[in-house]
C-alpha cells in the first residue's frame, strides 16, 4: 500500500459519513422552497476547505447563489490548478420512485457497485465527486506534499444553466488565473476500464408556448373548426425528424464537426455491448440518426429532444375540452462547432415558420451553452493518463461525453486554460433520476487518483 492509499483506507469511514452528512442537505437549486439549503450547502463546502487545508476561503456573493472559492498558493513558480464542482443538485422528484428518500443517504451493494454504493441524490453529481477534491486536498496539505498552487471554486447553480458563474469568471479573471482546470464531473466507461472525458456537447433549451382560442372548448361543439393546440404542438414537433431521425430545421447541420473514419474507427474500439446496453434500459432496439453508432449518437452527434409537453386536462376521468394553450419543453444537445445562440435561433424562426394559422406561437429560449473538446496531447491530458495508469494499472480511453457543462467552454475562452474532466462516475449511477447512487469503491478510488494528477501534472509543467 502507498502513502495515499493508507491514508484513505485509515480515513475511510469519517470520509464516507463527511460526504453522507453534505448529502442530506437538499440544495436544489431550481426550486426556490430550497433556497436556505442551498445557502447552507455553501457554508458547509466552505468549512471543508478550511479544514482541508486551504488558506484563503470566501464565500462569492452573485445575483444568485454564492460561489464558494478557496485557495492555497504555496510558490509563485509553480503551476496553478483551478478546481471546479457544484454543489447544487437536480430536483429527485418523482420521489416515489425512490426506493430510499433520496437525502437520506444509505450505502447498499449494487451489481455494478459489489462494495456498496451511496443512495442520494446528488451522491454522484456532483456532491460526491466535488468532494472527492476536497479529501485529496486534505491528503496532501496532511502529510505535506501538495506539489502546486490550488484554487476551488465551487459553485450553486450550474443544474439551471451556471448564468452568475459565467458573470463571476468574466470579472475576475487575476483571482482566478490558472494554469490548467480539472473537473470531477462526468463518467468513465467502467471500473475496470477507466477513461477520460475528452468533450461534451452544448445546449440550446427552449420553452415553446402555443394558444389557439381565447379559452378552452368544448370539443363537440367546436371540435373540427377550430385549430387544437395540442393537435398542433405534436405535429410540429414530430416534423422537426425526418424519417433517417435527422433533424429537419434548416442550417442545423451547417457546422456540425464531422469525424473522419479514422477517428470514428478510434471511436469504435472503446468497449460497448449493444445487448447489455439495451437490456439496462429494458428496451428492445435502440433509436437514433441513421448511419451513425450507439456511441456516435449519444456523443458526436446533434439532437433534438422533447423533455416535457403539456396542456389540456390531466385529471382523473375525462374532459370533452379543446384546449387553449399547449406547452413544450424543448432541449438540443450539440457538437463542437454549432454555435447554441445560432441553433436557438434558427429554431425559433423555423418553429414559428410551421406553425399553421389559427395558432400563436411563442418560443423562449432559456439557457445555453458552447460544446468543449480538450487534446489529448496537452500535458493536463498526459498527467491525467499517468495518473489513471498508476491508481487503475490500465491507461485511460478519451472519450467524448453526451452531457453538457456549458461552462468549461466560457473558462477556455474567458480564462485561456484547458480542462481535464476526470468522472468517476457510471451511466449506471443514475443521475438526475431516481436512486441515484454513487459507488464507494468509485469515491475512494477519485481520491486516490487526484493527488497523482497534482504530482504528474507538477512534473511535466517544469
Ligand atoms: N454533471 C452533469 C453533466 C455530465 C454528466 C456530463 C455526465 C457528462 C457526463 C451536469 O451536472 C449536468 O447535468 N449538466 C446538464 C446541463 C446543465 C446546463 C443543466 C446536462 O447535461 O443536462
Ligand atoms: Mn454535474
Ligand atoms: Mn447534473
Amino acid at each position: 500500500m502507498n502513502q495515499i492509499q493508507s491514508y484513505i483506507s485509515e480515513h475511510k469511514s469519517r470520509f464516507l459519513n463527511e460526504l453522507i452528512e453534505l448529502l442530506k442537505t437538499p440544495s436544489i437549486s431550481a426550486d426556490s422552497a430550497f433556497k436556505n439549503d442551498v445557502l447552507k450547502t455553501a457554508e458547509t463546502v466552505k468549512t471543508s476547505l478550511e479544514n482541508a487545508g486551504c488558506s484563503k476561503v470566501e464565500i462569492c456573493e452573485t445575483a444568485g447563489y454564492p460561489i464558494v472559492y478557496g485557495e492555497k498558493i504555496i510558490d509563485k513558480n509553480l503551476p496553478t490548478i483551478l478546481v471546479y464542482g457544484h454543489y447544487d443538485v437536480q430536483p429527485p422528484d418523482p420521489i416515489e420512485l425512490w426506493d430510499s428518500p433520496p437525502f437520506e443517504p444509505v450505502i447498499k451493494p449494487t451489481d455494478k457497485h459489489p462494495d456498496g454504493a451511496i443512495f442520494a441524490r446528488g451522491a454522484c453529481d456532483d456532491k460526491g465527486q466535488m468532494y472527492m477534491h476536497v479529501k485529496a486536498m486534505e491528503f496532501m496539505t496532511a502529510t505535506n506534499q501538495l506539489p502546486c498552487n490550488v484554487k476551488f471554486m465551487i459553485e450553486g447553480e450550474e443544474e439551471v444553466g451556471s448564468a452568475n458563474l459565467a458573470t463571476f469568471v468574466k470579472n475576475n479573471h487575476d483571482k482566478l488565473k490558472n494554469d490548467v482546470i480539472l473537473i470531477s464531473d462526468t463518467g468513465m466507461i467502467a471500473n475496470d476500464v477507466p477513461s477520460i472525458t475528452t468533450g461534451l456537447r452544448g445546449l440550446s433549451y427552449v420553452e415553446v408556448e402555443l394558444t389557439g382560442p381565447n379559452r378552452d372548448l368544448h370539443s363537440g361543439l367546436y371540435g373540427g373548426a377550430v385549430a387544437n393546440p395540442i393537435n398542433v404542438l405534436t405535429k410540429m414537433i414530430a416534423s422537426l425528424h425526418d424519417e433517417n431521425n435527422r433533424i429537419t430545421i434548416p442550417g442545423f447541420y451547417d457546422k456540425v464537426e464531422e469525424l473522419s473514419q479514422a477517428e470514428r474507427k478510434e471511436m469504435a474500439k472503446a468497449p460497448f455491448s449493444l445487448e447489455s446496453y439495451q437490456k439496462a434500459l429494458d428496451i428492445e432496439a435502440v433509436y437514433g440518426e441513421k448511419g451513425y453508432s450507439t456511441n456516435e449518437r449519444n456523443s458526436i452527434r446533434p439532437t433534438l429532444d422533447v423533455n416535457g409537453i403539456w396542456g389540456g386536462y390531466i385529471g382523473e376521468g375525462a374532459k370533452t375540452v379543446i384546449p387553449s394553450k399547449a406547452y413544450a419543453k424543448i432541449s438540443m444537445r450539440l457538437v463542437p462547432h454549432q454555435d447554441w445562440e445560432e441553433i436557438t435561433q434558427r429554431f425559433k424562426t423555423h418553429f414559428e415558420s410551421i406553425a399553421p394559422k389559427g395558432v400563436n406561437i411563442k418560443v423562449n429560449p432559456h439557457h445555453g451553452g458552447q460544446g468543449y473538446v480538450t487534446p489529448i496531447d496537452s500535458i493536463g491530458y498526459q498527467a491525467a493518463s499517468k495518473a489513471y495508469k498508476e491508481a487503475f494499472g490500465k491507461t485511460p480511453i478519451p472519450q467524448r461525453s453526451g452531457g453538457s457543462i456549458p461552462i468549461v467552454a466560457l473558462f477556455e475562452k474567458e480564462l485561456k486554460s484547458k480542462t481535464i474532466l476526470m468522472g468517476f462516475g457510471l451511466d449506471s449511477d443514475a443521475i438526475h433520476s431516481p436512486n441515484e447512487n454513487f459507488g464507494v469503491w468509485n469515491y475512494l478510488k477519485g481520491i486516490e487518483t487526484i493527488p497523482l494528477f497534482y504530482k504528474y501534472y507538477a512534473e511535466l509543467f517544469k
